[in-house]
């Protein structure tokens, strides 16, 4: 079975190694010396002033909205995985969806300004696939109407724009690692702060809101351990490999796709693009199903990511339209992408795709 993606595993005498440090010492948890030299390293290797490793990105998400204080309404898009709305949904504040721009996928800035009510108190937008949002214009919306902005930045590991890391745009960015994600740590998430002032509170609310027995205010665990910190520390040194060989993949499905009738996301210019998807827009639904019926058939399974669009959610308590989101998520694929993929396995992937659009 070829899946969208393939977790990578680093050699396993590597990681042994660092289960040899954590047996001698015996601290497995509680943000030990394998976990504080991940987060150091994972700052430098990112370019960024505050991380905090946490249990996983959809934590990393409910610790910023309540590190924000954010009530009322929040400005998203419904263009991305579940876990953004329910973030929001779980801390007791209302989505409101703003849709996607066709052409990037990601929030359309042009449809922020008119959903701002009194009650609105941030934008938490997602750098979709990796695709940079364009923080320029969110940010000058935020600060006329002072709001907050979170990036949900879970795709966006290593991306650079305009040769910064884009994690430090907004108060705050989140990161997953979760087993899926270009980088992993099994599972995992990290939250990085721009703003210096929400450090301490951040830190706090990870570990149920007290440190020793100094107890502040309400807090939840999203620890994580030892095991995960040595993963992450494994993965780092082989993260330019597995982008590397990433990028050639999405390079050689897009020659092979580019005349076929599908169209591509357009990614912003002066991006340093990171590899984590490759997604691929058909002309319908009806072609997108049978293009992945046909490749069911040869045992490849892309995913529909991101599909439903988040506004169609059966569990909100209303139905906010948004035409674009609706109609593309109805006809993006992430075709299967992990460094050791065959390039003979993604030649006959977009022939199955090719011979399928032409029914
Ligand atoms: C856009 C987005 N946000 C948040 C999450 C949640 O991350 P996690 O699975 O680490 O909780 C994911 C992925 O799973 C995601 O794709």
């Amino acid at each position: 079975m070829i899946n969208v993606t393939k977790t990578y595993l680093p050699p396993l005498d590597k990681y042994i190694k660092y289960l040899a440090r954590i047996w001698q010492t015996a601290n497995l948890t509680n943000r030990g010396p394998l976990l504080l030299e991940f987060e150091e390293k994972l700052k430098n290797h990112l370019g960024v002033k505050n991380l905090l490793f946490v249990t996983n990105g959809t934590l990393a998400l409910q610790i910023s909205i309540q590190a924000l204080d954010l009530k009322g309404e929040i400005i998203t898009t419904p263009f991305s995985y579940v876990a953004t709305t329910n973030s929001i949904l779980w801390e007791h504040c209302t989505p409101k969806f703003a849709d996607i721009n066709p052409l990037t996928l990601g929030i359309d800035e042009l449809k922020i300004e008119k959903l701002i009510s009194k009650d609105t108190t941030a934008i938490l937008a997602v750098h979709v696939y990796g695709y940079p949002c364009n923080v320029a214009k969110i940010e000058e919306i935020a600060k006329k109407h002072q709001l907050k902005i979170i990036y949900d930045a879970a795709h966006a590991f290593d991306v650079k724009l305009r040769g910064q890391s884009v994690l430090n745009f907004g108060d705050i960015s989140t990161l997953s690692f979760h087993a899926t994600k270009l980088f992993h740590t099994i599972e995992g998430g990290a939250i990085i702060v721009n703003d210096d002032s929400l450090v301490e509170k951040t830190d706090l609310l990870h570990r149920f809101g007290h440190h020793y027995d100094d107890f502040k205010m309400v807090g939840i665990n999203a620890k994580s351990s030892e095991f995960q910190a040595a993963m992450g520390l494994c993965l780092l040194d082989d993260i330019a490999v597995i982008k590397q060989k990433r990028l050639e993949i999405i390079d050689k499905y897009y020659s092979n796709l580019q005349f076929s009738g599908l169209a591509f996301p357009v990614c912003a210019d002066n991006v340093e693009y990171n590899g984590a998807y490759c997604p691929v827009i058909f002309p319908s639904e009806y072609h997108l199903l049978n293009a992945l019926n046909d490749l069911r058939k040869i045992s490849v399974n892309p995913r529909r990511y991101f599909y439903p669009s988040l506004n169609t959610l059966s569990y909100l308590d209303d139905y906010q339209i948004c035409v674009n989101s609706e109609d593309l998520s109805k006809r993006v694929l992430c075709l299967p992408l992990y460094p050791d993929l065959p390039i003979e396995n993604v030649n006959e992937i977009c022939e199955v795709i090719i011979k399928s659009l032409r029914r």
